[in-house]
């Protein structure tokens, strides 16, 4: 079924702005253009409850998960976002599929240093953002209207680092060997 044969209300990008593809198994861009090119695998797990609801970080789902890469939906109400944060040795990729997200990055040319906020950028629908090792990022919907994306990580996530802010610097709070729940 093509992404535009769907009944549903929710608009699925005909292209994605992306990098050159990617050819490896694990690589989360590859996986995620996949994901993204085949709504059966991901639309039925949408809650069309996209209110704001308890909790301060995004409702995330597990929709696929192998040795090689992961894949989640995560719902964003208004004001949500998932914290500083690093994927230890995953790469990853997301896309925002409904509404828009905002992503804060983080970094340092010296690795005994702590990563320096450096800025922003919005991610827009349909928008494939992928990232390497290291990366630290806060994402967050600072729009007024709710957000779904996707996401995907590979290898699969064993790690993530949590930061919090010191004026432009992060400090290292928690560093987390992962089961399942990120
Ligand atoms: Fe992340």
């Amino acid at each position: 079924m093509s992404p535009s044969s769907s009944s549903s209300s929710l608009s699925v990008p005909a292209a994605a702005h992306t990098d050159a593809l990617p050819t490896s198994s694990t690589d989360p861009g590859l996986a995620l253009r996949r994901l993204l090119a085949e709504p059966d695998r991901w639309r039925p797990r949408l809650d069309h409850d996209l209110g704001p609801h308890a909790g301060a970080g995004p409702v995330r789902v597990l929709l696929e998960e192998t040795a090689d890469v992961e894949l989640w939906l995560l719902r964003w109400a208004p004001g949500q976002g998932n914290g500083w944060h690093s994927h230890g040795d995953s790469h990853g990729a997301f896309v925002p599929v409904l509404g828009t997200l905002t992503e804060w990055v983080a970094g340092s040319t010296d690795p005994v240093r702590p990563p320096r906020i450096q800025g922003q950028r919005l991610v827009e629908t349909g928008h494939v953002r992928t990232f390497g090792i290291p990366h630290v990022h806060h994402v967050i919907n600072a729009s007024p209207e709710p957000a779904v994306s996707l996401h995907a990580y590979g290898p699969a996530l064993t790690e993530i680092t949590r930061y919090a802010v010191v004026g432009d610097l992060l400090d290292v709070v928690e560093d987390r060997r992962l089961g399942v729940t990120r």
